[in-house]
């Protein structure tokens, strides 16, 4: 069953045309991923598919309901969370406040218990449940920030460049998690530079070129695609 289903997207800033016409579908259980250059457009797409942005024209259908135009709030009331680029914690907030805050669409007496499910998956923020989001290392905020958007119980969790920035081996550690969150029943729509380790991850893969979709296709095939290799792979 198709989850996400985006189609003819265009969004303008000002006079940029930045996204021009861009169509693709997330199935449920899947893993799907984006990938492209920097000012690709990877960060304006899911920007828009989460609502913060608004498109020209286009259509984007979640569970089968036109959401373009629905509050952002709304949309992650619906099932749909955006981790952001840059993690964008609350800095001045402990870690627990974090969790708290990205559990704001949720019954009041469901957070508790939803803030342990992350605890265990992330039991680094557990050890730091009281230390503000602004003194963790950057591997750390990554995992509050994806921590926090689990917190909505998303059906799609849309993540942006969770790679970014960080050490090789906390790489490995974000990865690892986006295959356990998906064995878990996530749907994730994954959006990377690191186009290696996302075709790794991922099962199907859109790569974005200056705001259109210039190939698309299974992961793996992609990732021993001669073209790929050229320009994201370093082959
Ligand atoms: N707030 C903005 N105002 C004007 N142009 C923007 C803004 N944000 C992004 N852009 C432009 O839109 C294009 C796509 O950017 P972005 O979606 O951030 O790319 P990516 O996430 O793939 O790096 C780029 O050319 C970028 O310069
Ligand atoms: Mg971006």
């Amino acid at each position: 069953m198709s989850m996400l289903k985006v189609e003819d997207l265009h969004v303008y800033y000002g006079s940029i045309h930045a996204i021009k016409g861009v169509s693709f579908e997330v199935n449920e259980g899947e893993v799907v991923t984006l990938i492209g250059a920097n000012g690709a457009g990877k960060s304006t797409t899911l920007n828009t598919v989460s609502g913060l942005l608004k498109p020209r024209t286009g259509k984007v259908e979640f569970m089968g309901k036109e959401i373009v135009g629905v509050p952002a709030h709304k949309i992650i009331s619906h099932g749909l969370a955006l981790c952001p680029e840059g993690r964008r914690v609350f800095l001045q907030m402990t870690v627990q406040e974090n969790l708290e805050m990205g559990g704001f669409t949720r019954p009041a007496g469901e957070i508790g218990a939803s803030i342990e499910d992350v605890y265990q998956r992330f039991p680094r923020l557990k050890e730091r449940y009281k230390q503000m989001a602004g003194t963790l290392s950057g591997g750390e905020q990554q995992m509050l920030a994806m921590g926090r958007a689990l917190m909505s119980k998303p059906k799609l969790l849309m993540l942006d460049e969770p790679s970014m920035g960080l050490a090789p081996i906390l790489v490995e550690q974000i990865f690892a998690i986006v295959k356990e969150l998906r064995e878990t029943g996530t749907t994730i729509l994954l959006v990377e530079q690191n186009a290696q380790m996302a075709l790794s991850v991922a099962d199907r893969a859109y790569v974005l070129e200056t705001g259109t979709i210039s190939m698309s296709g299974d992961a793996k095939e992609l990732l021993t695609d001669e073209r790929v290799q050229k320009a994201y792979l370093g082959g």
